[in-house]
């Protein structure tokens, strides 16, 4: 299952991959905002998160302006790897060397085509553990 969310910076954006994931006949959850009134990104970013930390998604996705504040509060939260990116080869690389679990794009940097080619490249990658899965749990610390 994939997570959906967005503040007021993001809605639009978050709008469009939700258009896109409904063609590709994938499922997913959104835990909002729901409209583009003003709204505290942190909370947005909490909300996903537990959605992933209690098992009920394995990746989330989240819009902001710029996707860097979402990606500030996702990354506190234990467990969550998230990754704020406006370029394909990122997007793609996060998921096979970070196992990046959250992807964050800014709805005031990328325009939808580029963004859902992001969200396509984050999706469809796959972690490739091995000499990763050992740093990966070194950001962990485990
Ligand atoms: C909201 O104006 C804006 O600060 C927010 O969407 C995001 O860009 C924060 O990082």
């Amino acid at each position: 299952m994939i997570v959906l969310g967005c503040d007021h910076g993001g809605f639009e954006l978050k709008q469009a991959i939700m258009k896109h994931l409904d063609e590709q006949g994938k499922e997913y959850l959104d835990v909002g905002s729901y409209n583009t009134d003003s709204i505290d990104y942190p909370v947005i970013a909490k909300a996903l998160c537990k959605k992933i930390t209690d098992g009920e998604a394995e990746l989330g996705i989240l819009c902001c302006g710029t996707g860097i504040g979402m990606s500030m509060a996702a990354n506190k939260v234990k467990g969550i790897r998230a990754a704020c990116c406006s370029d394909t080869f990122s997007a793609r690389l996060t998921r096979n060397h970070n196992n990046a679990n959250v992807l964050c794009l800014g709805g005031r940097v990328v325009g939808a085509g580029l963004a859902l080619d992001l969200v396509d490249a984050f999706l469809s990658a796959e972690f490739e553990g091995g000499r990763h899965q050992r740093r990966v749990d070194m950001i962990e610390g485990e």
